[in-house]
């Protein structure tokens, strides 16, 4: 008796997902939805891996640049993979220089500054990954909170074209957290991106 209980139990097979709803019983079905779930797998990876590779936060020591500026401008930006962005940032902050402000320049991360009470304008700006408002870039927004008012420009720096409107997204988390904002500019890759923001930066008085 016992022995037979035990070649009932020796031959019970594990059918694999037998009992699953949504797993197939064709062989060819299997295989293609097996297929279809690594490449998913593998696809979550990667976009998390990119997502998280692209917008971790850098620090970087405030730099400043015309120190004896009328008035303080504090630039945050996000770098990029190349140094496309910090190049756009730094052409805007060297016009700001040129138009007589002092201006800081910082990475939003933590170490950037949080408490606005010194600074007279507020520039953001971050290069375009993923559509959206660069998430560094909120989240300093975030641990300022009240942006009390400060006339802010919002830098979007992206390879060409922006379908979800992150621009206008970006102008709304300002708006929301209090910022006034005065100018958003376009940097896109391929134009004299640099100039402009020069230009356009020299323009802003203190
Ligand atoms: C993963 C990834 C996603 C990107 N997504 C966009 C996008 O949605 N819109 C856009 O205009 N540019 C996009 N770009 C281009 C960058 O915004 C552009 O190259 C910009 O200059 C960023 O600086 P970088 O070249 O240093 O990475 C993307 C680039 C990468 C690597």
């Amino acid at each position: 008796m016992g022995r037979g209980r035990f070649e009932i139990a020796q031959g019970t097979q594990w059918r694999g997902g037998e009992n699953l709803r949504f797993w197939p019983q064709k062989r060819w079905k299997k295989i293609l939805l097996t297929i279809f779930l690594v490449i998913l797998f593998v696809g979550v990876a990667i976009v998390g891996y990119l997502e998280y590779s692209v917008y971790r936060e850098i620090s970087a020591p405030i730099e400043v640049l015309n120190a004896d500026g009328a008035k303080t401008a504090l630039l945050i930006y996000h770098p990029g993979l190349t140094d496309f962005a910090k190049n756009v940032s730094y052409s805007f902050a060297n016009g700001l220089a040129d138009a007589g402000w002092r201006v800081e320049i910082a990475t939003s991360s933590a170490h950037a500054p949080t408490d606005l009470s010194k600074y007279s304008l507020l520039v953001l700006g971050w290069p375009i990954y993923d559509f959206n408002p660069g998430p560094t870039i909120t989240n300093h927004i975030q641990r300022i909170g009240n942006l009390n008012g400060i006339d802010t420009v919002v830098l979007v720096i992206a390879g060409g074209m922006d379908p979800w409107n992150a621009e206008g997204n970006m102008n709304r988390i300002v708006q929301d957290a209090n910022g006034t904002l005065v100018r958003t500019l376009q940097a896109f890759r391929g134009g004299n991106a640099w100039e402009t923001m020069y230009e356009e930066a020299s323009k802003i008085t203190p």
